[in-house]
């Protein structure tokens, strides 16, 4: 099965480098009135966007992030949990707030602003955009609540570069479906090993024949690298989220 929507999520690919034409304001508008449009739990639109256009501000988040080559993207969207405006809504009926704090909204949000994300990501590709979801900014959320002067009940996410590509990075394989697609239970097939040894043969022939970054590795090797990170790099993150007012434990 075919047609245009299906051809452009199946060719998605992250896009890192950039040509330095700057998105247009109707570009912008346009992204973020495709984001208003997604699906939304319970319609509480329960995230906000900011757009970073201060270089001061871009080079931090570069810092924060690792990712400095988002300093050169066309532009950046700061995509925020935002339980915030729904609080003074409440607070100018008189309702008790309690529920605005749960971890049940904090989720809500959560699901917001990953769909969100996606939109603007599926947009600017429908545009000829590129883009690259950052959730390395969740490496010091602290000092980008600070930075962004971001309120009580609100939580930053997830950071968006996006921009004229100026690279065509090789579509990344994905797992067979049979490894993560089942029928009404959970089922890894009884030939997992197989089908993973398969998979990460694919995956060490993608590494080491794409056009750029070559490596030698397969997906689990990926995967068991990944849990090498500096288990302090993100040790902040229950308490700040905690700090903006919302009920985690
Ligand atoms: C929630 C989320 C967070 C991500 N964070 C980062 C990031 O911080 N830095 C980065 O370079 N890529 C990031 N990515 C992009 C993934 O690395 C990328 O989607 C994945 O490797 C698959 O490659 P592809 O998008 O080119 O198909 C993120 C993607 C998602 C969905």
């Amino acid at each position: 099965m075919s047609n245009d929507i299906l051809t452009l999520l199946m060719q998605h690919r992250s896009i890192r480098h950039y040509t330095n034409q700057p998105l247009t304001q109707t570009e912008v508008t346009t992204l973020v009135t495709a984001a208003q449009h997604a699906a939304t739990s319970t319609f509480a639109q329960q995230y906000s966007i900011i757009s970073i256009t201060d270089s001061a501000i871009k080079q931090e988040l570069g810092t924060i992030t690792g990712h400095h080559w988002l300093e050169k993207s066309g532009h950046y969207f700061m995509l925020v949990a935002d339980q915030h405006r729904n609080l003074k809504i409440a607070e100018k009926a008189n309702a008790d707030t309690t529920i605005l704090r749960s971890f049940d909204k904090f989720l809500a949000s959560t699901f917001d602003v990953a769909i969100a994300a996606e939109a603007i990501v599926t947009a600017g590709e429908s545009m000829g955009l590129g883009s690259t979801i950052m959730g390395s900014i969740l490496n010091h959320t602290q000092r980008i609540i600070d930075l962004l002067n971001l309120p009580e009940l609100t939580f930053p996410l997830l950071g968006i570069a996006i921009g004229h590509p100026a690279e065509q990075p090789d579509l990344k394989p994905r797992l067979p479906q049979q490894l993560m697609h089942f029928s009404n239970q959970y089922a890894l097939p009884a030939d997992f090993n197989t089908q993973l040894a398969a998979y990460d043969a694919t995956t060490a022939a993608y590494y080491a024949n794409r056009n750029s970054h070559l490596k030698q590795t397969t997906f689990s090797q990926h995967i068991v690298q990944e849990l090498k990170r500096d288990p302090q790099l993100r040790a902040e993150l229950i308490s700040v989220i905690k700090k903006q007012g919302f009920n985690v434990k």
